[in-house]
């Protein structure tokens, strides 16, 4: 058979038409082989390729074979000697979403309460998280808020956690779809972020390396979300489905409202705090979203994982280990398998320690109607927060307290947030961000529903 050209492809794909799965196995390939000395691909046909994609899409079949492709260009987790059933969650990225923090210790309870008959946790939760980019967090920089925990295990490490603990946290390695790794760096300097097909395969390239049997989406919608339109999130959630359905792993999307800060705290100790107080029993009235959130997912992954014979059965079976404080003990036990320092959790209130805090309180009465919860998110990172550009250290105190949610009717005077940084000359730009964003009205609003749509591989559900 003839050589195949990555020229060729890019042609291909430029003129319209549908790549053959050889033409796509070789220009993945000829990216993750080649070296300095060998340029079996240009980084000017890769960012060609991007954009042939982002203009011309890709077919199921083009994006099942690119993920695919993708997945195995590196080291791949293999969780078959378990004998468990992997299962995870992936969200879309949000302002003060750390569902992760709270739905990997609910499933680890489950899979350590039912174990196989090797002694393995019968469910096992192999999360691996990213860090906060733009205006959203990363769990795996609120997670290093706890003194010692070690989020860079290898594979061999990773398994040896879930057997233990049925559940762990850890960061992408460099080994893991190293594919992805040139493609999206080229796609930031591309124009070519946006594209659904090139999300999803980058997505589930990751995710489907994790060996999984079950995967649930948490796909954002509203002001705060990375997709810019309802449509545009809901496309990207069916293309997500789709592509790990055809790849033989059950995927559930949910479209989830992103119009205020989710919960309590955004910023990155706070965050885990606020979890740890739940987990404990806690239960401030700010953090109901959370909760419920934190639920509705955990009962999808328990109902996939044959544990709960409906969803709904599966968020009260969720809720009822949160209660019991079995979710907090599987916590322990994952924090410590990691590393982490447990004395920190006795009193999480007091290893909060900012240096500087404001307090933003109502110019008028009314309504709280709306917000851009992106600029909510951008007003975090301004804080001290979050990134600017890839690779800055961000602060473990930094962040806001949401002291209401969105249908609230506020006093003037009350207040709305208090902005806390590790650097006093860092609040009046968030402070400021904060209070242009909001808006009140004198009658009540319509909030939208926190669950706006369900794609399964059976379609759409409202
Ligand atoms: N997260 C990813 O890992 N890839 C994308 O393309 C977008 C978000």
């Amino acid at each position: 058979m003839n050589p195949i050209h990555p020229i060729d492809v890019v042609l291909r794909k430029r003129d319209g038409h549908s790549l053959r799965d050889e033409e796509i196995h070789a220009f993945i390939r000829a990216i993750v082989e080649r070296t300095p000395e060998r340029q079996l691909v240009t980084d000017a046909q890769i960012a060609a390729f991007l954009m042939a994609v982002f203009l011309r899409g890709l077919d199921a079949r083009e994006l099942a074979t690119l993920t695919s492709v993708m997945r195995f260009s590196g080291d791949t987790f293999d969780a078959t000697p378990l004998k468990t059933f992997t299962v995870d969650k992936h969200s879309t990225g949000g302002v003060g979403d750390k569902t992760s923090l709270l739905i990997a210790p609910i499933l680890a309870a489950v899979g350590l309460a039912a174990p196989t008959l090797e002694g393995i946790p019968g469910i096992c939760v192999p999360m691996i998280s990213g860090r906060s980019l733009g205006h959203t967090g990363g769990t795996l920089d609120k997670l290093e808020t706890i003194p010692g925990f070690n989020t860079q295990l290898n594979l061999q490490q990773l398994a040896e956690t879930l057997k233990q603990c049925g559940a762990a946290l850890i960061g992408q390695t460099p080994r893991i779809v190293p594919a992805d790794r040139t493609l999206y760096a080229l796609r930031d300097h591309t124009g070519t972020v946006e594209s659904p097909f090139l999300i999803t395969a980058s997505i589930m390239s990751k995710k489907l390396a994790e060996s999984l049997n079950a995967l649930v989406l948490d796909v954002k919608v509203g002001s705060g979300a990375f997709m810019p339109s309802y449509e545009k999130s809901k496309f990207l959630a069916e293309l997500m489905v789709q592509t790990g359905e055809t790849s033989g792993t059950r995927t559930v999307a949910l479209l989830t409202s992103m119009n205020e800060p989710l919960g309590r705290f955004s910023g990155n100790w706070i965050e885990v705090w606020e979890c740890v107080d739940i987990m404990q029993g806690r239960r401030h009235p700010v953090s109901r979203d959370l909760i419920e959130l934190s639920n509705i997912l955990s009962g999808w992954m328990l109902h996939l994982a044959g544990r709960a014979s409906t969803p709904e059965e599966g968020a009260r079976l969720a809720d009822q280990i949160l209660t019991s404080g079995d979710a907090y003990k599987a916590w322990l036990k994952i924090i410590a398998a990691q590393g982490g320092d447990l004395s920190v959790f006795e009193n999480p209130a007091s290893h909060h320690k900012p240096t500087a805090s404001r307090i933003l309180k109502a110019s008028q009465s009314g309504y709280l109607a709306s917000m851009d919860c992106k600029q909510v998110g951008w007003a975090v990172q301004r804080l001290g927060a979050g990134r600017a550009k890839p690779g800055d250290p961000v602060s473990a105190h930094a962040g806001i307290e949401s002291h209401v949610k969105l249908g609230d009717h506020i006093e003037e005077g009350q207040p709305l947030f208090t902005l806390f940084s590790e650097d006093a000359s860092l609040l009046d730009e968030p402070e400021q961000m904060l209070q242009n964003t909001l808006v009140l009205t004198a009658e009540p609003p319509v909030i939208e529903p926190l669950i706006r749509e369900t794609i399964s591989a059976s379609g759409a559900q409202p």
